[in-house]
């Protein structure tokens, strides 16, 4: 009997024949958001689970599906699926790095330029018919080119954005995170690394590029902002909760920061209100890895993923590669 999968988001049809023609696969064709007590009662003897950032796998679920041994998500983040409790009950997680890094570094660049130069701003003024005049003063932002590149964060997608502004727009660039970067990959992404006060207090532009953990909750709020420069952006790309958004909905109304770019936020799909009325913001639906191509790549890789993770062989890309070794006597 083939394995039973379940696809528990709307995806590719390409994908989902590819899935058909190893598993006996649920699809969820009308692309419903299951609440986990449907999302638990369509797991029931399925083997494998192909799932999006939007789905909480959390421990109580894995006990309420005994036979499930592979979730894999089409997403590099991971702070949906609680990979202990996967590992501890033998469950292979995979994700998808790679091969959204650059599509996801050019979408930080874009938002973080759309930011310092108030585009969605002066377009809602055109929109609304308020524009009769040209003036020197309008719409007047701050600078990219030049100005000093913060990052919060140093992973492939950090690199692949310090890159784009060290070499394409001669910014200088700093950086902090968890761990400093052996000085071959500082070298090559022409970045150099600061304490925390020192990447707040000197970035022009702060673009967050970290994975969200519950030490990175918050890690932007009052205080923060507070000493960042009045001049400054902060642009977030890298997942809700890490930055409080109520206290930087503040922060933008009373100029503590010029102005902001959020992709993400703090119970996403909802978008605290106060964020709604700042003016100096830029806001996108989580679509930072969205070009066509890169989200067929993270299907497709998430796919592979699901079909190694079943079939006994090793999953491209395993988040916990230590269950491997028990996977196949499951
Ligand atoms: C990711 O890949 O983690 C993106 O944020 C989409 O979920």
């Amino acid at each position: 009997m083939r394995p039973k999968v379940l696809v528990a988001r709307r995806v590719f049809d390409s994908v989902i024949s590819r899935l058909g023609s190893h598993f006996e696969v649920e699809s969820n064709p009308a692309d419903a958001v299951w609440s986990p007590a449907e999302l638990t009662a369509r797991l029931q003897g399925k083997q494998g689970v192909f799932v999006t950032g939007s789905a909480r796998i959390d421990a109580a679920l894995l006990d309420a599906c005994p036979a499930l041994k592979a979730v894999c998500s089409m997403s590099v983040g991971y702070n949906h699926i609680d990979v202990a409790a996967c590992t501890a009950r033998g469950v292979l997680v995979t994700n998808t790095p790679d091969v959204l890094t650059e599509t996801t570094a050019d979408f930080g660049f874009a938002l973080m330029m759309a930011t310092a130069r108030r585009i969605s701003e002066s377009e809602h003024y055109l929109r609304r018919g308020e524009w009769k005049n040209w003036a020197y003063d309008q719409f007047t932002g701050g600078d990219v080119h030049g100005a000093t590149l913060g990052l919060l964060g140093m992973g492939r997608i950090g690199r692949a954005i310090a890159k784009r502004g060290a070499l394409g727009f001669g910014m200088p660039v700093i950086y902090h995170n968890r761990s400093r970067l052996d000085p071959a990959l500082e070298a090559e992404s022409g970045a150099r690394y600061v304490s925390k006060a020192e990447l707040l207090a000197q970035s022009d532009h702060l673009l967050l590029v970290l994975p969200y953990s519950p030490e990175a909750h918050h890690a932007i709020g009052a205080a923060e902002l507070a000493l960042m420069k009045r001049t400054a952006t902060l642009t977030n790309i890298a997942r809700g909760g890490i930055v409080d958004d109520a206290a930087l909905a503040e922060a933008l109304r009373t100029h503590v920061i010029a102005a902001a770019g959020l992709d993400v936020f703090e119970g996403e799909p909802t978008v605290h209100p106060a964020l709604l009325k700042v003016p100096n913001i830029v806001l996108t639906p989580h679509i930072a890895s969205a070009s066509v191509s890169t989200r067929l790549a993270m299907a497709d890789l998430a796919a592979d993923n699901l079909i190694a993770a079943l079939t006994g062989t090793a999953p491209p890309t395993a988040v916990n590669p230590q269950v491997l070794a028990g996977l196949s006597s499951r």
